[in-house]
């Protein structure tokens, strides 16, 4: 297969790392500032270079900041994806449109399987869903993955910033009432590659097994990579103040993908995965 890459974030790297290391598929990878997206021309391109699956790993992923840039936000989110889906279809190509747990409403106690009714609150989740709804309509072989909580190599990611903030301030306040699936971006790349040797189409949910609340997250972080010793006392995401709440408790199942046997290991295994690869020595 010819496959192109748009995107080389903490998602479009590790694709790369899981096309590259098996070499059984020839690779294009697009990316800025020699390619940008929300460009119109961008379905004229993917014609033109007619691949045989084009996968978005590109977005705009600050949920913060897209409250306050909304335009921009819904450009990459959601006219990007609009226009990879136009470009596929003029030449036949399969479509990877990657989205977010964040499309749910994340009403407590409710887990979310891919059939599940959406509705997005904030910008940049209204952006996502917008970009959800325009491939829907346009791409007829499309592949709609939605991960929730990523994290991978060299990412501005949650474990990341709890391993910064704990050799800063030496204890931390994590929102213990906000749940959600760590989705460890090399594992979502490898079942990515899986679900497109398949060529079955649909909506699946590629999130590492189990969930959990970020206070949980932020302590198996902890402990992997040597910091135990750090106090992590649990707050309510109200005394945590920030530009947007994203929903409380959008937890994803993964039913369509474990279906096809694909299943990625538990959250906790690839948090200590992540902290031997980043091998991050404690202060
Ligand atoms: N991060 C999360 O916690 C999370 C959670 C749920 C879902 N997701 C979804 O998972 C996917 C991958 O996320 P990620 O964390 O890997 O993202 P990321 O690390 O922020 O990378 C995003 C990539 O998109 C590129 N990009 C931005 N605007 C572009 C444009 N106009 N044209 C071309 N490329 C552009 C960025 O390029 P530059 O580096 O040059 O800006 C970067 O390579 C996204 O669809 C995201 O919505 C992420």
């Amino acid at each position: 297969m010819h496959v192109l890459l748009v995107g080389d974030g903490q998602l479009g790297s590790a694709l790369r790392n899981v096309f590259e290391a098996t070499a059984q598929h020839e690779l294009t990878i697009w990316r800025q500032p020699t390619f940008d997206m929300t460009l119109p021309d961008t379905a004229d391109r993917v014609a033109d270079l007619a691949p045989d699956v084009v996968i978005n790993a590109a977005a705009w992923t600050n949920v913060d900041s897209a409250e306050s840039n909304p335009d921009a936000a819904y450009a990459v989110n959601a006219l990007g994806p609009k226009y990879l889906a136009d470009g596929c279809e003029r030449c036949g190509a399969a479509l990877v449109q990657v989205s977010t747990n964040e499309v749910f409403p994340g009403s407590s106690g409710i887990f979310y399987r891919e059939y599940d009714q959406t509705s997005a609150v904030g910008t940049y989740a209204r952006s996502k869903l917008a970009g959800e709804i325009a491939v829907t309509r346009r791409a007829r072989r499309l592949y709609l993955v939605r991960v929730a909580w990523l994290f991978g190599s060299g990412g501005a990611n949650f474990p990341a910033k709890i391993i910064d903030a704990a050799d800063r301030l030496g204890a931390l306040r994590v929102v213990d009432d906000e749940f959600g699936n760590p989705t460890y971006a090399p594992d979502a790349a490898r079942a990515i590659v899986r679900l497109i040797e398949t060529g079955r189409f649909g909506v699946y949910h590629l999130v590492n097994e189990g969930w959990c609340s970020r206070h949980q997250f932020a302590q198996q972080v902890l402990a992997c990579s040597g910091r135990e010793q750090v106090a992590v006392t649990p707050i309510s995401h109200k005394e945590w103040q920030r530009a947007t709440q994203p929903p409380l408790h959008a937890v994803l199942v993964n039913q369509a993908a474990a279906a096809l046997d694909i299943r990625l290991r538990p959250w906790a295994e690839a948090v200590e995965e992540y902290c031997r690869q980043e091998s991050v020595p404690a202060h």
